[in-house]
Order: C-alpha cells, then structure tokens, then sequence
C-alpha cells in the first residue's frame, strides 16, 4: 500500500511533469512565435537607436550601415538621412561652358532599377549603400596642363604658427606653379620654421621665411621692400596678400593679370565690398583680396627715401601701401572686381552659389565666415580649378554649387534672374545699398531655402568624396555624400 501509495503519486507526479513540460513549451513556442512575429520588422526598419559605442543617433530614415568614423569627423550627434551619389566627371571640348547647366535627372529621387551596366552592384547592395544607383555625368572643362606663375611673387606678413595653419589652402593655388611666397613671420621662440619650411617643399609650395621682431603693421609694410629687394629678372608683379587670402585658380589669377601693362607702374586690388568699410579704411586695395604692384611700382616706392616716409606713417598696412603709392607716385588704384576682400559675415551662400563667373581671390574665410577653402578646393584634383563653384541644376530643383553647396530655393528663381542673393551681414551699419557698387545686382535672402554645406572632401585614390551636410539639432543631420570620379 505504502508503496502503491507511493508509487501512486509518483506515477501522478510523472504525468504532471510531462503536462507541464508540454505547457511550457506550448507558452515558450508562442512567446518566440510572437517576438519573431513582432520583432521581425523592427529588425528590417530600425527603431531610431543609439550606437552605444559611438553615443550616435541614428534615425530609422537611415537605410544603410553609415561610417562611424565619418560621422565623428562630421561631429553629427543625431543622424537623420545619409544619401551616396556618384558624380563623373567628364571632359567636354567646349572651354566655354556655362557657369550654370541643367541636368535632366533627379538629384535625389530614386529611378528604378538601373539595367545598363551588368558589372554593377545589384540595386539591393546599392541601397544597403545609402548609393543612388544611377551615376550622374556631368560636364567640366579640360583643366589647363601646367600654370606658370614665376613671374608673380608674394609676400605675407604673419606668424608660424598661422602660416603652418595656411599651407593647405596656399598649396591649391601656389603649388607646383613656379611662384614664389616671401613670409615675414614674427620671431618663432620654438625654432620650428624649418617644420613649416618642410611642409611647404613636401606641397610643392616655394616658401622662404624670414624672421622679423617689426611690429606687424610696419612687418606688413616692409613686405614691399622685401618683394623690391627678391626680384629676379623674370619677376613682373609683386603681390601683398593677408594669410587668409586665397586665390581660386592661379591659371584664371595670371590670364588676369596679363590684361595689364605691368612695364608701366601699376596697382591692382579689390575694393571692400561695403561701402561703409570703404569710409573707415579709404579707397585703396584691400589688403584680403591681394594688392598687386607691377615691377616698375615696386621699385618706385622701395626707393629708400620713399620707403622709410612711408613706413613711419601711422595706417593699417594696406592703407599705408595706398597712401604711399597716392603720395609720391602718380598711379592710381585699377579696380579688379574679381579680386574679393570679402567684407561679408554670416550666411555667404548668396555670393558662393550667385552663378557668376567665379572670384579670383576671396578672404575672411576663417573668420567672418567659415568655409574651408582647402576642402572646397579638393575636388579640383579630379575636374579642375575651372570645375570649382560650377553649378548643376538638377530635374528636381536641387542645385549643386561644387564645393559648396546643394540647395533648393523655396521658390523658383527665374533661370535668367541676374541678381544676387543677398543673405549675409555686413559691419559698420551695411544695408542693401552698400554692396551694390560690388556685388549688385541683388535680391532680398530666401530665407526657406534648404541647404547642405559642403563640411569636408577628401582625395580617396582617384576619387574624390565630399560631404554636404544639413545641420538640424532637434530633427537630427542629413548628410549628402558626393563621390567624384572621371568619366
Ligand atoms: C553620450 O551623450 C550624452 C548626451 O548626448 C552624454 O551625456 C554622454 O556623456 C555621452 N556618452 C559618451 C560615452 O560619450
Ligand atoms: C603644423 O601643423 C601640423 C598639423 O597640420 C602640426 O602637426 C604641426 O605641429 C604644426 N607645426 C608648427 C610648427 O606649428
């Protein structure tokens, strides 16, 4: 009995066990069938996350695996979109091509499957991308072989440290092109010239610095006398230029200037672009924008009895240059449009994206406004100076200003509309009015216009990668990636 009796529950506690291992398994195969139901697209449309490693957001918009490391680069804290294209380039027989061309296809809307090529990544791969499948060709003009500037010198009168920081931007324009760049740098405590000196042979940039303990207006002036005492018998201009000038295109730089008769004393500059500015600092060469002194002037005013009256007056370096020039010589400034102090602040994106034909020099890039002028200027490597600030306007309203901008106004502009937009600030009381005399035709700022500034480029073997990014804190970043390459 007692065993029966045990037995009994046992036989009972058997069946039990088995009723309950039936259960659970029932409980746990619904509870896996229902996550796998449930979750299987949250997998395939992630729920906006945030990668612990990299404490990044990404949104669920983002249908592709985005580079960390470039998101970091970027500093994007809250990723919305992420788009590819690619862009080549292709040479076209015409050197006169319009500052502006349309394309018939779409920049951001998707075309169905592309069939053409069959080597091609399938479109799924494409799109696990973040690519656009359809490459987009667009037409540049052959880039001018080689650019002979030996006849130019400059002088800029700095310290290392902002010279070290300028070579990027002087490599674009005064690398491998014969000319010459004279540095007057204030005394360098650390003795690491020969670092900087280095940088500049490995850019192709002929640099020669000498250490001057000159306080830096009279450090500016002497650069005149300086470029006077360099001369060698090729040498026909002598330029004066701020650490953060830079030139667009020195090829575009030399046919300008071969416009002027420099066996006769002349002076070239740009004007501020503000009126008032014109008031507090005279009507002479801005010094961002480049002065430039053909040789008979430097020699005239490097005459020592001119040189020291003139160092002993008590302006800012560009005025004194006027002065000294309107004092004891009979030269006049010859106004160059095209050559920009720059003397704007804020939103630039009017005068980058104006469709004109581009400036030879601009300025204040590090300063009253931030656009680097080294990474606008990379995807020359691959189409050209004459490729940079070109404009493509897309079927869909987009318009990309190489280097640095995609946008889409709010509103259409007239394709003929010569004016410029006015979207940036000025000093000293600047309204409308003051930038005609530069910059007009303008029009008031569309101030609904979406953009994405171009953030950082990169040479990358025989392409080149820009990223445009539209900056939005609450909504989090869209990034458009262009990828360059030859056609
Ligand atoms: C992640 O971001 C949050 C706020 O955005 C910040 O408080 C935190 O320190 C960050 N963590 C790391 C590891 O960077
Ligand atoms: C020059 O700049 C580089 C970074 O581009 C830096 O590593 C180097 O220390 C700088 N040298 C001097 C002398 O400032």
């Amino acid at each position: 009995m007692l065993s029966k009796v045990g037995e009994k529950p046992h036989a009972m506690g058997a069946s039990r066990v088995w009723k309950k291992k039936i259960l659970r398994f029932t409980v746990v195969f619904c509870l896996v069938a229902s996550f796998t139901f449930f979750l299987w697209p949250q997998i395939e449309y992630r729920q906006p996350a945030t990668d612990t490693v990299s404490n990044i957001t990404i949104s669920s918009d983002v249908k592709c695996e985005p580079d960390l490391d470039v998101l970091h680069r970027l500093n994007v804290q809250k990723l919305k979109q992420y788009t590819r294209r690619e862009i080549i380039a292709v040479p076209s027989a015409s050197d006169t091509l319009p500052m502006r061309q349309k394309l018939p296809i779409s920049l951001f809307e998707q075309k169905q499957k592309s069939t053409n090529s069959p080597d091609r990544l399938s479109a799924q791969q494409l799109q696990d991308d973040c690519m656009i499948p359809e490459p987009v060709s667009v037409q540049v003009s052959t880039p001018p072989r080689h650019v002979d500037a030996s006849h130019i010198d400059f002088g800029v009168a700095t310290t290392l440290g902002r010279l070290n920081e300028s070579l990027d931007a002087f490599s674009h324009w005064a690398g491998n092109t014969k000319t010459r760049i004279f540095a007057l740098i204030e005394p360098d405590k650390d003795k690491r010239t020969h670092e900087v000196q280095a940088k500049a042979d490995s850019l192709g940039v002929n640099l020669y610095i000498t250490e001057s303990d000159e306080e830096y207006q009279r450090r500016y002036f002497t650069l005149v006398s300086h470029l006077g005492k360099n001369v060698r018998p090729q040498t026909r201009w002598s330029c004066v230029i701020d650490d953060d000038t830079f030139f667009m295109s020195m090829a575009d730089l030399v046919k300008s200037l071969a416009e002027y008769d420099d066996s006769q004393p002349v002076y070239v500059g740009g004007l501020s672009e503000s009126i008032p500015q014109i008031g507090v600092f005279g009507l002479m060469g801005f010094g961002g924008a480049g002065v430039f002194l053909s040789r008979p002037l430097v020699q005239e005013i490097s005459k020592p009895e001119i040189f020291e009256a003139c160092l002993n007056t008590d302006h800012t370096g560009d005025r004194r240059i006027s002065l000294c020039v309107y004092q004891h010589t009979f030269t006049r400034l010859t106004v160059n449009h095209r050559l920009r102090q720059l003397d704007i602040q804020g939103d630039v994106s009017g005068f980058f994206e104006s469709g004109r034909p581009p400036p030879l020099s601009v300025h204040h890039w590090k300063s009253w406004y931030h656009m680097d002028m080294a990474k606008l200027s990379t995807v020359s490597n691959l189409c050209g100076d004459s490729c940079l600030l070109r404009q493509w306007e897309f079927g869909d309203g987009w318009i990309l200003t190489n280097g640095f901008s995609v946008m889409k106004y709010s509103k259409e502009v007239d394709p003929n509309d010569k004016t410029m937009e006015l979207t940036w600030e000025g000093q000293n009381g600047a309204v409308h009015e003051s930038f005609l005399h530069a910059l007009g035709p303008l029009r008031p700022k569309d101030w609904d216009k979406f953009s994405y500034l171009l953030e950082d480029s990169a040479l990358d073997g025989n392409q080149v990668r820009q990223w445009y990014v539209h900056r939005d804190e609450e909504k989090g970043d869209q990034i458009l990636e262009l990828i360059w390459r030859t056609g």
